[in-house]
């Protein structure tokens, strides 16, 4: 999908399809207008009959309207004026994407960025609407043996601006939003595939890969000896169980100053959650191999600061294992000695996210981050308490929470905190080691938190739970590339 900016008259625009909308009650927006001008009155003849009037979910297809010289004008409701807001914009753009599928365009001219929304400005506008776009129309065939039937052929989006002044902010906007789109499919496309070809193998050979196109990007891949070596017992305990060898992949880009202390980001990367010994039920176990899709997000944002070449160093460290039940696999009770030296009684083999956190979180220690955070699809409990709309936040510096609840509200891809109060800690007492890895019933997306929190003590760390919004359910299940956006957004805010 290419994406353009450009700035004119919509009467002069030689193209497929013309959008522009219409807000309630029957108004013409300046684009609008300015076609029935030269259409004498062509839109508001057809308005007035009743049409369209505004509504947000109304369209109207127009074919050669008089004065003009596009094929067709696609108008689009847009609700009342006063009412559009960011969510209202999104979803007259996700409308617009799916109405132009149906009219076999393969190009378009949108005059959508003129709309008012509060307090945006073009460029949130454009890299929204660059964004939706390219999330919408983003298939994954890779497993397909045959291509589509009905193949979406739209190729070219051209985003209008009033003025040329605004020309350098558009392309501004459509540039950062190709390179979050690049790292989004890259994200959705490593966590789609299935488990038995998303292997930690696999994951290492993408890294490597990724160091390949994008040279900026230096790799390294730990196998099971060197964890062995670097006594990451936690990490290993949950690999014993598979047949799979675990990696630890570390993503390095230096944008930034030579001796400037690096972002960590570290991703969860359980390539398959079958809970081990601990094991899931079978309804929806197929889910499970989204279970890396912390990795993903951390591929995806260190692809995209790399194609952007933020001046910022940004490591990406991945811990990748499978988790499976088998005759070498961790019983509950077993015990194991982490790499900070604490010792970990597991309970329950199903928290094996924490397990393989602790170890890599310990790791980044060495690498001096300035901050750390790390993406998890850790806890079911964080589902049921924020649903698949927020991704959970909780962190031990305060400063980095609010930067990355600011970076979500602003892209859109947003987080909400919850306590990471010292009450909860006791819930990971155990008779036996320094802690277990489970805290019961009550909190768990917290106490969860409360684990990771026992090896971050050293460091200014937030944690993100995605298990609410990495992936949809349902007929069009998949990869959501969350929280590339989220990430992105906080690395760019750290430029400014
Ligand atoms: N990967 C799961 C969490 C998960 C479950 C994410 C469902 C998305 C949907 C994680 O490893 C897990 O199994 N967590 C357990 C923890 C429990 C045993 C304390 C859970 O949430 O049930
Ligand atoms: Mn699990
Ligand atoms: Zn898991």
């Amino acid at each position: 999908m290419e994406f353009s900016i450009k700035s004119g008259n919509p009467e002069k625009q030689r193209t497929g399809c013309l959008i522009v909308g219409i807000t309630e009650p029957r108004r013409l927006t300046p684009a609008a207008s300015a076609l029935d001008e030269v259409s004498k009155k062509y839109l508001s003849k057809i308005i007035r009959k009743g049409d369209i009037s505004g509504k947000p979910g109304q369209s109207l297809l127009l074919h050669n309207i008089p004065g003009t010289m596009a094929d067709r004008v696609l108008l689009i409701g847009c609700g009342k004026e006063r009412e559009l807001d960011e969510k209202q914009y999104r979803n007259i753009i996700g409308h617009t994407i799916n109405q132009l599928g149906q009219t076999g365009t393969t190009e378009a001219v949108s005059y959508l960025p003129e709309l008012n929304v509060k307090g945006r400005d073009y460029y949130w506008k454009i890299r929204q609407a660059v964004e939706i776009t390219s999330n919408l129309l983003y298939e994954f065939r890779e497993f397909k043996s045959k291509p589509a039937k009905d193949r979406k052929t739209l190729r070219r989006i051209t985003q209008m601006v009033s003025s040329r002044r605004d020309l350098a902010i558009g392309i501004q906007a459509v540039s950062d939003g190709r390179a979050i789109t690049h790292g989004i499919r890259l994200a959705r496309d490593l966590a789609n595939r299935p488990a038995n070809v998303c292997t930690p193998t696999h994951l290492a050979a993408e890294a490597q890969q990724l160091a390949k196109s994008l040279p900026a990007i230096k790799v390294t891949v730990l196998d099971e000896d060197a964890l062995k070596k670097l006594k990451m017992n936690a990490l290993l305990s949950v690999a014993q169980g598979t047949a799979e060898p675990a990696r630890l992949i570390t993503l390095e880009y230096k944008g930034g100053k030579r001796n400037g202390r690096p972002i960590v980001l570290v991703g969860k990367g359980i390539t398959f959650d079958s809970g081990g010994i601990s094991i899931k039920p079978a309804a929806n176990m197929d889910e499970m191999k989204f279970d890396m899709c912390g990795a993903a997000a951390v591929f995806g944002a260190i692809a995209t600061v790399a194609e952007m070449q933020l001046p910022l160093n940004v490591i990406g460290i991945i811990a990748a294992t499978e988790n499976m039940p088998g005759s070498k696999a961790t019983r509950p009770g077993d015990i194991y000695t982490s790499m900070s030296g604490q010792t970990i009684e597991v309970l329950n083999t199903d928290a094996e996210g924490r397990l393989i956190l602790c170890d890599a979180l310990t790791y980044s220690e060495r690498f001096n981050p300035d901050v750390v955070i790390d993406i998890a699809t850790l806890t079911g409990a964080c589902v049921i308490a924020l649903g698949k709309h927020a991704t959970g936040l909780l962190s031990n510096h305060n400063p980095l929470a609010k930067d990355l609840l600011n970076a979500g509200e602003n892209c859109g891809d947003r987080a909400w905190q919850l306590p990471l109060w010292d009450d909860y800690q006791k819930q990971l007492d155990s008779p036996f080691a320094d802690m277990a890895n489970v805290g019961g019933r009550d909190a768990g997306t917290i106490t969860a938190a409360c684990f990771l929190s026992r090896f971050t003590k050293k460091l200014n760390w937030a944690h993100l739970d995605i298990a609410g919004t990495a992936w949809i359910t349902g007929d069009k299940k998949g990869a959501t590339g969350r929280p590339v956006t989220l990430l992105v957004q906080y690395l760019m805010d750290r430029c400014r």
